[in-house]
């Protein structure tokens, strides 16, 4: 039997290690000057006027939509396939996370019903880019500026992504990002809130340290001591050196990491292709830029003798480490309750959350593994359509 290949695995090489012992040499670990260049490099590659490095993805949603001034009594539409702290963000805000079915193809948020879900209370939108495949945004900002709405990305799958040769986060009042350990390049945690609102920026850097004023943290420099002050209620979200360190290293490799998730997302997609009856791929391109995040598959149980929790097991059995991107977020316990939503509440996501099963893609694995997967879970779905 194969060595166990992980669902995911991170990439440092002797630059990351070299990074994290000059900051732990240099006597200042929490957020300094290495957050700083790493905020500036991430704005770069980006191509935004300003980034803010945050403790994880999470925070820099939070931090986005109270920045945005979103609380009580608003409404903010998503989609219910993401990973929950999108709509754990707005409750977090005391704002109303609603919920808009997705296109079967994409898994994305479906703009007609957005549409169907905003009210007088409706504030945001947050689309999230699935796996790494944009949404349509041009008909998310003009709905938006239609109805007066922000638009906050969640781009934790899409670093590299493009939408009409743009990085994700343009035209919209922020993009957040995320880089923890499965992310495409990572911080260990981390987060980043990319913008290029500049009053937005300093609101939201304010509140990542506890809403103190902007230059406080520096404070315990020689010789920088002042008396400072606190000017909103803020959070202890701030990115620390040691994490900055990191991401400055791994930033530098961010194309050639996605030239080899590009490489085996296309090598998968060989594999599976004269498969379709019994496994729906992720869909092409279409012009757009993927950052290949994950490589999730669903499996046509409506044509197969095992569910998808018995090919999930199938699949550990051959040693393969796999990850399920995602249950959707209204079919679980909390939300379930807080949506009071019943089968069949949004069907497109329902569908896919029960058949998907995301295969390991990054690149520390070789292309020997990703024909190994591929060879294994073609011959268990086989079986189980014969
Ligand atoms: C779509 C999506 N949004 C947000 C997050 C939150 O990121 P973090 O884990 O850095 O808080 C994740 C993390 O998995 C995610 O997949």
């Amino acid at each position: 039997m194969k060595e166990y290949i992980n669902f995911n695995s991170y990439l440092f090489s002797e630059e990351e290690k070299r990074e994290l012992v000059d900051t732990l040499d240099s006597g200042w670990l929490t957020t300094g000057p290495k957050t700083k260049r790493f905020e500036e490099d991430f704005a770069k590659y980006i191509k935004a006027a300003n980034a803010v490095g945050v403790t994880s993805g999470t925070a820099a949603l939070h931090l986005a939509l109270l920045g945005l001034g979103i609380g009580a009594g608003d409404e903010v539409i998503t989609t219910p396939m993401t990973f929950v702290s999108t709509l754990n963000a707005i409750v977090y805000t005391s704002a109303k996370p609603v919920l808009a079915d997705i296109e079967p193809d994409t898994l994305n948020i479906d703009i007609a019903e957005i549409r169907k879900k905003i009210t007088k209370r409706t504030k945001a939108i947050i689309p999230v880019h699935y796996a790494g495949q944009p949404c349509r945004m041009d008909e998310i900002h003009a709905m938006a500026k239609e109805h007066k709405l922000y638009v906050v990305e969640d781009a934790a799958h899409a670093i590299e992504t493009e939408y009409k040769g743009r990085k994700m986060g343009s035209s919209s009042n922020a993009a957040c990002f995320s880089f923890h350990p499965i992310k495409n390049i990572t911080t260990g945690e981390g987060g980043m809130v990319t913008t290029d609102d500049q009053a937005f920026a300093d609101r939201v850097r304010v509140m990542r340290l506890h809403g103190m004023d902007k230059t406080a943290w520096r404070r315990y420099e020689k010789g920088q001591f002042r008396h400072w002050d606190m000017e909103y209620i803020g959070f202890k979200y701030n990115m620390t050196d040691i994490q900055a360190s990191l991401g400055i290293q791994q930033l530098k490799k961010i194309e050639d990491f996605w030239k080899k998730r590009q490489e085996y997302s296309g090598r998968y997609d060989k594999h599976f292709k004269a498969e379709k009856n019994i496994i729906m791929l992720p869909p092409p391109e279409a012009g757009n830029r993927n950052a290949y995040h994950l490589y999730p598959i669903r499996v046509k149980t409506e044509n197969l003798k095992m569910t998808r929790d018995e090919i999930i097991d199938a699949i550990q059995a051959k040693n393969i480490g796999v990850g399920v991107h995602f249950r959707a977020a209204h079919t679980l316990t909390y939300y379930k309750k807080y949506f009071k939503s019943g089968k069949g509440t949004f069907p497109n996501a329902e569908y896919a959350s029960d058949r998907l099963i995301s295969l390991p893609l990054y690149p520390k694995m070789t292309i020997d593994d990703v024909d190994y997967v591929a060879g294994s879970v073609k011959e268990i779905i086989k079986k189980a359509a014969a």
